[in-house]
């Protein structure tokens, strides 16, 4: 499979939110990825279930929900019904996490478990069998257009050994100040799915960055 890009719209242009969907709706990305920020589990707050609901609407590609909040399990089924193609769960906001990847696979939907930069790939050892998708948080999470953890790049090999030991076939997504520098050396390391916003945002022609990052 080659590798996803999945466009992180927290640096998108709100006020033209249709337009931006669309953009992404005809450029080469794979997933609209959306993060939601609570002010308690993360220092900044972002958005919820209207925006979601709303790029719904517009969206011809799937949702991929990263959910920074404190007892994500109480919104699963609100984040479903307003369009979630795939929820991600931090490890460390949840104490049952086991019942929260099958509530969320319950659902028909694909379920993701994150680890923050501190959190060691170890503590999934009982847990990568139940999930469809893996994220790696490569900044600490809260904001977009941090700078790139280079520890990162072990992280992934250690993952990607887990999943081959355990014959998972879970996808290895990667977030937080992803750009062209640093793709490659992921993708060697064994990643399927890139989350980018800023890189693609803040670029002067984001259909062509995404090109770029596609072809990376
Ligand atoms: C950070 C978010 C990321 C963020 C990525 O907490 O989870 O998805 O939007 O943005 P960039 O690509 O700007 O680091
Ligand atoms: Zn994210």
């Amino acid at each position: 499979m080659s590798h996803l890009i999945s466009a992180s719209i927290l640096n998108a242009d709100f006020s033209n939110l249709k337009k931006e969907i669309e953009m992404i709706n005809t450029s080469e990305t794979d997933w609209f990825h959306l993060d939601i920020m609570d002010g308690v589990f993360v220092p900044n707050i972002s958005f919820g279930f209207p925006i979601v609901e709303q790029v719904r609407k517009y969206a011809q590609k799937p949702l991929d929900v990263h959910l920074m909040i404190v007892e994500p399990e109480k919104y699963i089924e609100r984040f479903k019904d307003a369009g979630a193609d795939v929820i991600s769960v931090h490890y460390e906001a949840c104490i049952h996490l086991h019942r929260t990847v099958q509530h969320i696979k319950s659902l028909g939907i694909k379920a993701g478990v994150v680890l923050n930069p501190h959190t060691p790939v170890s503590v999934l050892e009982d847990i990568i069998q139940d999930v469809d998708l893996v994220l790696i948080m490569t900044v600490n999470p809260g904001y977009g257009g941090q700078k790139f953890i280079e520890n990162s790049y072990k992280k992934i090999t250690r993952l990607k050994k887990l999943l081959t030991e355990k014959g998972s076939s879970a996808l290895i997504e990667v977030d937080g100040g992803v750009d062209l520098s640093n793709a490659r050396k992921m993708l060697d390391a064994g990643v399927d799915v890139m989350a980018v916003g800023s890189y693609i945002f803040k670029s002067g022609n984001p259909p062509e960055t995404i090109v770029k990052l596609k072809e990376a």
